[in-house]
């Protein structure tokens, strides 16, 4: 199995990529950034796991070959690529830049792996899958099934902050939650869809804090950046969980993770994306050989009242960071 990380010699991409290297059913890992992939690649490949590692880096500019070279066969990409947050800034501010390098890489990725499973990390995500959804459209090789927002890190964080509300192994609680939405501020919906479980006295806090977790990160890095290491771990969990689908190997117990993925051209995800009015969203989906094979509808996942509010909020926010994406892409030559 190949995998590819674009943006490997990053904050997220470097500990992601040791992640991947230990994973013993990836056979080629695959590492492209602007710079220093290759030292990265080096690094790594003295690690005694059977992955080879290989490190491209363009030579110039002007250089085309390199991430074409990067991504061939490639049955996984993950990008990380891009400028993190700044104190003071909020992800759509990345839009600017991460939009265009968006774009590139994943016409890339249309033209020369366009079967492979594709995960984005990079900021603003509300947008960045729109992007690449306009992307592969347009180059008329998109596959709903195979495209993921990565809002990993979300639930990841649910579960560590309600661990320690509740005083429970934050491990136990996988499965027994969900995040679904977007992947910024009010965007993200936080679940307590298990009924086994126990909902904290400060409901409301524990809320907050998930939406705004990766602000304590900027803030505590004073300039230095955002969640670089627990989005590798998060990254990788999700990474890992489409490698398990491509090899067969077992289903998560409990609810899946969700990912931020288009809703039309999946089974019931027409329906969906009417009654939302988004035709992205982050549910929970259970994977088939690197792909969607469903997702869980929100009418199966008991939201409370107080649950559909900030779905409903987190609908308002969305809308246009959505439109945002595709207009950026049609306003594109590609
Ligand atoms: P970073 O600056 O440390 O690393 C980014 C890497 O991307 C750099 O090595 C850079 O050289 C590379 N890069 C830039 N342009 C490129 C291109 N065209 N092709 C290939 N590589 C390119 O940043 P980081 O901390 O690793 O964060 C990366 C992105 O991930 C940011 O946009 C950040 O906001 C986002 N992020 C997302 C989540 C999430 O939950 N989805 C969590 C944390 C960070
Ligand atoms: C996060 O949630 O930590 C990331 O999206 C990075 C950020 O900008 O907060």
């Amino acid at each position: 199995m190949k995998v590819t990380v674009a943006g490997a010699a990053g904050g997220i991409g470097q500990p992601l990529s040791l992640l991947l290297k230990l994973n013993p059913y990836v056979s080629e890992l695959s590492l492209f950034d602007i710079a220093n992939a290759k030292g990265v690649a080096a690094d790594l490949s003295h690690i005694n796991t059977p992955a080879k590692v290989e490190g491209f880096t363009p030579e110039s500019k002007d250089d085309k070959q390199a991430i074409i070279n990067a991504l061939k066969g490639s049955d996984l990409v993950i990008i990380p690529a891009g400028v993190p947050r700044k104190p003071g800034m909020t992800r759509a501010d990345l839009f600017n830049i991460n939009a265009s390098i968006i774009r590139d890489l994943v016409k890339n990725i249309g033209n020369t792996c366009p079967n492979a499973a594709i995960l984005i990390i990079s900021n603003p995500v509300n947008s960045t899958v729109a992007i690449a959804a306009q992307v592969l459209k347009k180059l008329g090789v998109f596959n709903p099934r195979k495209l993921f927002g990565v809002t990993t890190l979300d639930v990841v964080r649910a579960e560590t902050f309600l661990g320690e509300l509740t005083n429970t192994n934050p491990q136990e609680l996988k499965g027994k939650i969900s995040v679904i939405g977007g992947h910024s501020g009010d965007t993200i919906v936080p679940l307590i869809n298990n009924h086994s479980i126990q909902i904290p006295n400060d409901y409301k806090g524990f809320i907050n804090r998930v939406q705004f977790g990766g602000d304590e990160v900027v803030k505590a890095k004073n300039g230095a950046g955002s969640a670089t290491l627990s989005m590798a771990f998060a990254g990788y969990r999700f990474a890992e969980y489409v490698i398990d689908s491509l090899r067969g190997g077992p289903q998560p117990k409990g609810t899946p993770d969700s990912s931020y993925i288009y809703l039309p051209g999946l089974p019931g995800g027409d329906k969906l994306a009417e009654k939302l009015g988004v035709d992205f969203f982050a549910l929970p989906v259970y994977l088939q050989n690197g792909e969607i094979k469903s997702f869980i509808d929100l009418d199966k996942l008991n939201l409370s009242k107080d649950e559909e509010e900030l779905v409903k909020i987190s609908l308002k926010g969305l809308k246009g960071s959505i439109q945002q994406g595709i207009d950026f892409v049609n306003a594109s030559k590609l």
